[in-house]
């Protein structure tokens, strides 16, 4: 055996652990039986564990006692919550709550093969919601800002200057300046917003309000809710054709497609969509004849807007998730919250490709020059690189809690 080596090792040791507890609150003891899975450090120890640490008191004490008193399942946190009381909460609280939730925390503690991001394969700038964190995070620069509880969807101004994020448990959308990330107003809007999308001359935002049946529509330069406009049941996200006189928006409430005529405000027709389960999201072909429509289980219906049949039913990843077709055209890209995969769609031959990208891949964009596919992974605080031109998987970056949506600057 040898002795200096072990020395050095000890010696070693104790100057990492008083560094550590320097710099760190210790775990208190209530919180021991909590970090076997959530980590000494508040950073889940795989992806099925949230992460807690930098999560606000209030939320994680409401979180606890809804566990507690039974009104949130899960069998192993009922059991957890079940032996606390309301002293062991608030120390649990206090101490996960003030750790640091930072980037490098995470990409420590679980993330392998964790990038920075680079202007490279961010040429424009992409905002991504954390539905859990309550903030944005801006690439290249992963700048985070401060948001709203349950940020969902996002959208960004043509002009860049500005960006929307629906908060559906608080019924509003937020407004932020990109160049500070200060908020310049909060907007109440319809029940439950969802998506929202900006007209493609930047003057008016749509907000789908799934539980209201109605598109609030907000003017960008008073930053005021100027009109509603009546859909069927469910409606959650939109698109707009290049021309902004026309939003489709997807019903998922229903069966079909609406079709709003913006300068009338009005929905004008509603086209089913046979063969799929809560149309969820859509986007539009480059000739912008075909939709091609994500439900709210396993499919992407393709949709001739014109004649209103469906080409095919294309089967991918369970769940729900985002569609994008890139603005070149080629393809269509899907995530599935529900499983580990994407699936890219030719969409002149309607054949499909999967991609393993890990769990939970919701959020699917493709930057403006169509090089790059960006894609949320909800379940393991990731944003995943894929180079579209090999279809392989260029970087993993760590992001905040449950990344849920991507706005690109220059593919809306
Ligand atoms: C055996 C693993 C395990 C242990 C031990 C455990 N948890 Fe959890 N915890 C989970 C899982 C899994 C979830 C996600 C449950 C769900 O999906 O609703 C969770 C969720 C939570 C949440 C909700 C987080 C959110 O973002 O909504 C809180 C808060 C929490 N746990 C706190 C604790 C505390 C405090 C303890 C210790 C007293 C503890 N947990 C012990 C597995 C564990």
């Amino acid at each position: 055996m040898n002795i200096k080596y072990n020395l050095t090792g000890l010696t070693l040791c104790i100057i990492t652990l008083s560094t550590f507890a320097q710099n760190t609150p210790s775990l208190p003891k209530e919180a021991t039986a909590c970090a076997g899975c959530h980590g000494n450090n508040g950073i889940g120890l795989s992806y099925e564990y949230p992460n807690l640490a930098g999560q606000k008191k209030k939320y994680l004490t409401k979180q606890l006692n809804a566990f507690k008193q039974g009104d949130r399942k899960d069998p192993t946190m009922n059991a957890m919550a079940a032996a606390l009381s309301d002293k062991d909460i608030d120390i649990i609280t206090n101490y996960f709550s003030k750790l640091p939730n930072t980037q490098k925390a995470q990409s420590k503690e679980v993330q392998k093969g964790v990038s920075k991001a680079s202007s490279a394969e961010f040429p424009n700038d992409v905002f991504v919601t954390m539905k859990k964190g309550a903030q944005v995070e801006v690439f290249p620069s992963e700048k985070s800002w401060e948001g709203n509880p349950n940020m969902l969807y996002n959208a960004v101004t043509p002009d860049g200057k500005m960006v929307l994020a629906t908060s559906p448990s608080d019924n509003t959308l937020t407004v932020f300046d990109s160049k500070t990330g200060k908020q310049l107003t909060v907007i109440p809007v319809g029940k439950a917003p969802k998506g929202v999308k900006i007209t493609p001359n930047g003057t008016q935002a749509y907000v789908s309000n799934q539980d209201s049946a109605e598109i609030s529509v907000i003017d960008l330069e008073s930053l005021k809710l100027i009109a509603s406009i009546r859909t069927e049941k469910g409606p959650h996200n939109a698109r707009f054709t290049r021309d902004g006189k026309i939003a489709y928006v997807t019903l998922q409430g229903g069966s079909g497609i609406g079709v709003i005529d913006t300068k009338s405000q009005k929905m004008i027709n509603v086209i089913p969509v046979a063969g799929i389960t809560g149309p969820h999201n859509l986007d539009l072909s480059k000739d912008e004849k075909t939709a091609f429509v994500r439900d709210f289980v396993h499919n992407v219906a393709v949709l001739d807007l014109n004649s209103g049949k469906v080409i095919k039913v294309i089967t991918v990843g369970n769940g729900h998730g985002g569609i994008d077709v890139a603005p070149n055209g080629k393809f269509a890209a899907t995530g599935a919250i529900g499983d580990d995969h994407i699936s890219i769609i030719d969409t002149k031959t309607l054949e499909q490709t999967d991609i393993k990208v890990g769990n939970g891949p919701h959020g699917i964009r493709a930057s403006k020059d169509s090089k790059w596919i960006y894609v949320t992974i909800t379940k393991e605080n990731l944003v995943v690189v894929i180079n579209a031109e090999t279809m392989k998987i260029e970087k993993k970056i760590a992001v905040g809690q449950f990344p849920f949506w991507i706005a690109v600057n220059g593919n809306p």
